[in-house]
């Protein structure tokens, strides 16, 4: 247990954080026990592996793990690493394998994750080694909703669906508003930011404070120079947004409540044509079917699912952006993102989503860039020996009321531009890692509508 108390270092009544938490190795390892072998973390969408013995490969914490559907059609998940010497036993990204031959010494492990054949099993083992007691480490907990999968290290962990709490309502915008199930375009963009994990996970969580200033120039471009579908949502307009901090750590910003969304969609889609008018009545109507009050929010807009799953989905006419920002150390993050459309979405809508992508949240789009330049100089000018004794401020609407008169909808709701989701992260964050019970935190009016 670490003897730091991180109920000393985050301290949410003042809105203040120590920078410890953003660089210290010893804090970082805590991390990984408390926080990253304890929550449920996203491995990938069931569209990446549709077929017996498809596999793909991702990581939990710094665990490699290998996701895999059996000859059964049941998906399991393994820790990507030989029980004999701990050789990775899946080299490559993704594709399709009945059993996995280790490089090292050949033991190999078919797709249930059972150990096969051991070379020299008579002359050298005796015939003696028990090969059910050898087989692939699994994910203890493996779940998946609405097609997104996720895994847990902590077999007593609370479910996925309690986990996700009343995010849930708002996941099911995004999963029933799309015809024909999500479809996660194959392969990722990944790069490596100089910058700690909870910078990005914030950023996403709640910080709606950074877009103008932070992506200035972005929003200063002609936006026809981008596409269609971008010409509405990234000019500047009066629609009124809020912020919502959900159960466990989670939250989104950037919520439009009263309907106005459809009607941005609905102007869009004309531009678009015909085609595309009918997709978006029939994805609203969808929602109408889930609630009027999901059909009124309409897009989840972006956030974070805690620990360090971040999603955005702005419009049936975008790409669904998901991201992961898996630590590799105090100072660094590894990220995946994946872009992902609805599989029977009009194919110009489609190919929107493809250059939308492209350009927007991506490696080389336009505010990608400037968010990684954000993250990497926010944790280097943390790490010297002055920096360290300093706090972050977040005192942003600190003591604000939460907003009232959305009876039907999840969640602390807070007036656009807020820190409110960010300090429920932390608050989160730093339950887990005093050795809470990683007790689940209920906010207001938690009402879930249950997904399949
Ligand atoms: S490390 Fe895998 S067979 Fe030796
Ligand atoms: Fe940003």
């Amino acid at each position: 247990m670490l003897d730091i108390r991180m109920d000393e270092l985050i301290r949410l009544d003042e809105g203040l954080i120590s920078r410890r938490i953003f660089f210290d190795p010893e804090i970082y390892r805590a991390e990984l026990d408390h926080v990253f072998a304890r929550c449920w973390l996203y491995l990938g969408h069931e569209s990446e592996i549709p077929n017996p013995g498809d596999y793909t490969t991702n990581y939990m914490g710094e665990d490699p793990v290998l996701i895999w559907r059996g000859m059964d059609g049941e998906i399991r998940a393994f820790l990507n690493s030989c029980r004999h010497r701990g050789m990775r036993v899946c080299r490559t990204d993704s594709g399709n394998a009945h059993q996995f031959a280790c490089p090292f010494h050949g033991w190999t492990y078919g797709n249930s994750g059972e150990l096969k054949t051991v070379p020299n099993f008579d002359d050298g083992y005796f015939g003696d080694l028990d090969k059910d007691s050898w087989g692939l480490h699994p994910v203890s907990r493996l779940a998946s909703y609405g097609g997104f999968i996720f895994g847990n290290w902590d077999a007593g962990a609370e479910s996925l669906d309690d986990y996700l709490g009343n995010l849930r309502w708002y996941l099911d915008i995004m999963i029933e508003r799309s015809i024909g199930g999500i479809e996660v375009i194959p392969g990722q963009q990944r790069y490596s930011v100089d910058g700690n994990w909870k910078i990005a996970s914030e950023n996403f969580v709640g910080d709606s404070y950074h877009l103008t200033h932070s992506h200035g120039s972005c929003y200063g471009l002609p936006v026809r120079m981008l596409n269609p579908a971008n010409a509405i949502t990234y000019g500047r307009n009066k629609l009124t947004y809020y912020d919502i901090a959900l159960d466990n750590g989670h939250g989104f910003t950037q919520f439009i409540l009263t309907g106005e969304r459809i009607e941005v969609e609905r102007a869009l889609a004309k531009e678009m044509g015909p085609e595309v008018v009918e997709y978006v009545e029939e994805c609203y109507a969808r929602l109408v079917s889930l609630s009027q009050a999901q059909a009124d929010v309409y897009a989840l807009p972006f956030g974070n699912v805690f620990p360090n799953f971040s999603i955005n989905d702005f419009s049936a006419l975008r790409p669904i952006g998901l991201y992961l920002w898996t630590p590799k150390g105090p100072g660094r993050i590894e990220v995946w993102q994946w872009g992902a459309t609805d599989r029977d979405a009009p194919q110009a809508v489609k190919d929107v989503a493809r250059i939308d992508f492209a350009r927007g949240q991506a490696t080389a789009g336009i505010f990608g860039p400037d968010d990684t330049e954000n993250f990497e100089q926010v944790t280097q000018s943390t790490a010297g020996a002055v920096g360290q004794r300093l706090d972050f401020n977040y005192q942003l609407t600190l003591g604000g009321k939460a907003v009232e008169g959305f009876e039907d909808v999840p969640g602390h709701i807070s007036n656009y531009i807020s820190e409110e989701n960010q300090r429920r992260f932390y608050r989160r964050y730093a339950n887990l890692m005093d050795g809470g019970e990683g007790a689940h935190q209920t906010y207001e009016k938690p009402r879930l509508a249950a997904h399949g």
